[in-house]
């Protein structure tokens, strides 16, 4: 389809420019395969792409023959990079880098109020997280995008909102100017673009517009959208009387089954249609990508992914 091709080619050409991609979505839309399998396609531009991932549960590597993502930056399969960043960790670097000096930033940061008034605030704690993402994209911008893999959809609002959180607090000053850097970098299309991933059901698909069209308030620079576990129709050459009939006789629960998924399935692509209707009504390009049967280790599931971001059938 030329869309599907359209939708590829703007996802390569953002990983090929852009320094910041962030993946967003409801939660268990694939958020997290999804980044893996963009990392994984960013190699295969020849990039040297960096896998973000934010307080993941410890788990297997999202990439195949690759290592769980760990608290450094370190590479997790050949040409990958990544870090499982740890919000408080980042908050604390935050503290240190911006407070007089080390020796004060840690005494605060150890005082258990101050530490309790850190995460309570979420402007604070959203800035010192893409505030992070900020200076590994600098640093690594040049060889490959950071990929971040955000928590479920309110996250990415919080995280665009948060630099103007802090500088309606702080006039002026260091702080300030890093935010109004950040906020400015984050709104930039040259340089930022947000993925947003849905699955074709209903909640996701109200949700990944609702989702849209805040960030688009806030000026974030939106990519295409994946829309993720796409299913066939199954057996759609098999009428429906042949499967009434079936119920009748001894593949009774098989026929059954099968009436259950093709119900399901058309429910998909019922919610599949409605998204396409909206995105094309905003000019948005769709990217599809398969429900994959077999139940695949995650680092098998992201190359499989990847594959079909780089175009195989
Ligand atoms: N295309 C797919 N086909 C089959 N299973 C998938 C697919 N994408 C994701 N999954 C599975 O769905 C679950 C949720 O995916 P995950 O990436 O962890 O979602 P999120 O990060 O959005 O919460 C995982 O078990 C993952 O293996
Ligand atoms: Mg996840």
């Amino acid at each position: 389809m030329r869309s599907e091709r359209t939708a590829r080619a703007q996802l390569d050409e953002i990983l090929v420019s852009r320094q910041i991609v962030m993946v967003t979505g409801k939660g268990g839309v694939g958020k997290s395969i999804v980044s893996a399998a963009l990392a994984l396609r960013a190699r295969e531009l020849g990039l040297r792409p960096l896998l973000f991932e934010l307080d993941a549960p410890p788990r297997t590597s999202l990439l195949p023959d690759g290592k769980p993502a760990g608290d450094d930056v370190e590479e997790l399969a050949p040409g990958i990079l990544g870090i499982n960043q740890r919000s408080e960790d980042a908050i604390r670097d935050y503290a240190i880098s911006t407070l007089p000096s080390r020796t004060v930033a840690e005494l605060l940061f150890e005082n258990r109020v101050s530490k309790l008034f850190l995460r309570a605030s979420p402007s604070v704690s959203e800035m010192a997280l893409v505030g992070r993402v900020a200076i590994l994209a600098e640093k690594h911008g040049a060889d490959g995008p950071v990929i971040v893999d955000l928590h479920a959809t309110g996250h990415a609002l919080s995280l665009v909102q948060a630099p103007a959180g802090i500088m309606k607090v702080l006039r002026g000053g260091v702080l300030h100017e890093r935010a109004r850097r950040i906020e400015e970098i984050l709104s930039d299309p040259q340089r930022t673009a947000f993925i947003t991933v849905a699955l074709p059901e209903e909640l996701p698909v109200t949700e990944l517009l609702e989702l849209r069209a805040r960030l688009r308030e806030l000026r974030a620079p939106l990519g295409p959208v994946v829309l993720n576990g796409v299913i066939d129709d199954p057996a759609p050459l098999v009428a429906d009387e042949v499967v009434a009939h079936l119920e009748t006789g001894a593949l009774k629960h098989a026929a059954h089954d099968l009436r259950a998924l093709r119900t399901w399935a058309r429910r998909a692509a019922r919610e599949s249609e409605r998204l396409k209707a909206a995105l094309a009504q905003e000019g948005t390009e769709l990217l599809t990508l398969p429900f994959i049967h077999d139940e695949l280790k995650p680092g098998a599931l992201a190359g499989l992914l990847a594959a079909r971001l780089g175009g195989a059938s």
